[in-house]
């Protein structure tokens, strides 16, 4: 069968996964090596010119990680994916590979914390202008277009009140005029949304989430078109050298054969999650894109084939009802990060976002009240026993 033919829940595990030629070992072999032997001079000599494929160096390119790229290039529906170390590696590689100074780069508002600091503190540094408005706002994206402007970046859905972009529209904005649009596709995974598909340039992914799938490893990846993801392999990443370890690789392989069943449980337990907190007492609010109530409700289920397993809501107590349901959970864990196997529960104003004064929490949308959720694969009854005991004490 031909490859591009194959169902998803079929290429997560034939794409990059192929018997080993060598041995025939059906699990990837991890190629555990710094460096490659080359038969004689000539034949090193024609590699580094890039006459002859082969591998040379693991910073330049190496077959477990090779194996990685080629499984989700192949997911995304792209031409080219590229690994590393960090979904952060991956996400500061692409900008420094595609921008100059004097460039201008129109970046969604909400996005994920060190992605903003990397664009407003370190770009800018560099001489990049950068500009922060709310890409679900199509005019506010056509109003900030400047004639430098060489990249729209945002997440969908993003951070952490779900707020969802019509990729279409911001695609049909930029691409007449030669910008290259990126969106971080971590929160739905290639099974849900596929970002190309809409007219999207790049795509970003913190492997660390849902590809790799059971919290034991960070990584991150490109996806887009072979000629500008080889102009980031040959330079940010060859000279920044921000590279995915071969286990790393390994590892993220071997959580994606799961991707499409871990995806549909994360999102049938969220759903029902999502509906018993909406009908909870103590709780004002809730923000999941599978939920009617959610303002773009209606995008999304244009451009996602899912929901996720990603949510938040805001607690009526404010700042202390989120510290007393932090403190009173058992079985969701007290932790950041998102896309694992089991719930894990936190509250950004006490946490993630509690560097901000109640002020820039609020200009940014973040209200003192609001807990996030990563809805894990547990039974739905246990997660949603855990956070009614835990809400209990609110009431
Ligand atoms: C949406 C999103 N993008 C990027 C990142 C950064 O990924 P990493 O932690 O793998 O560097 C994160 C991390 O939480 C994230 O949530």
């Amino acid at each position: 069968m031909e490859k591009d033919q194959m169902h998803f829940e079929t290429k997560v595990m034939h794409i990059g996964h192929e018997p080993d030629p060598c041995t025939g070992s059906i699990a990837t072999p991890i190629y555990q090596t710094s460096t490659f032997v080359f038969p004689n001079v000539d034949e090193g000599a024609a590699r580094f010119r890039g006459e002859r494929e082969g591998y040379i160096y693991t910073r330049l390119g190496n077959p477990t990680v090779a194996a990685l790229e080629r499984c989700v290039s192949a997911l995304e529906g792209a031409e080219k994916g590229l690994a590393f170390a960090s979904g952060m590696a991956a996400i500061s590689a692409l900008f420094l590979a595609i921008l100059k100074s004097g460039d201008h780069v129109i970046a969604d508002r909400c996005i994920y914390g060190s992605t903003y600091t990397f664009l407003a503190a370190t770009l800018t540094r560099f001489g990049v202008e950068v500009d922060f408005v709310d890409c679900s706002d199509i005019d506010q994206v056509a109003a900030s277009l400047k004639p430098n402007t060489r990249v729209i970046y945002f997440e969908t859905p993003a951070n952490p009140m779900m707020k969802m972009v019509d990729m279409e529209a911001v695609a049909r904005l930029a691409k007449p005029r030669g910008i290259i649009t990126v969106v971080d596709n971590t929160f739905m995974s290639p099974y849900f949304q596929r970002p190309l598909k809409w007219g999207i340039d790049v795509v970003i992914h913190s492997a660390t989430k849902y590809l790799g799938g059971h919290g034991d490893v960070l990584g991150g990846l490109i996806v887009g078109p072979a000629e500008l993801v080889d102009l980031v392999r040959t330079t940010a990443q060859k000279d920044v050298g921000g590279i995915m370890s071969p286990f790393d690789a390994w590892l993220i392989l071997r959580g994606i054969k799961t991707l499409a069943v871990r995806m549909e449980r994360h999102e049938k337990n969220a759903m029902q999650v999502a509906e018993f907190l909406e009908k909870h007492p103590a709780v004002q609010r809730v923000y999941y894109p599978g939920l009617p109530s959610h303002p773009q409700y209606a995008i999304g289920k244009k451009q996602m084939t899912g929901f996720g397993g990603m949510m938040s809501f805001e607690l009526k107590g404010g700042f202390e009802a989120g510290r007393t349901l932090m403190n009173s959970v058992k079985l969701c864990h007290l932790a950041v990060s998102l896309g694992e196997t089991s719930t894990l529960i936190e509250h950004p104003a006490s946490m993630t976002h509690s560097v901000l004064t109640p002020e820039e929490r609020q200009a940014a949308g973040i209200s003192e009240g609001l807990v996030r959720l990563s809805v894990g694969l547990e039974h739905p009854d246990d997660i949603i026993a855990d956070l009614q005991q835990g809400l209990a004490k609110l009431l």
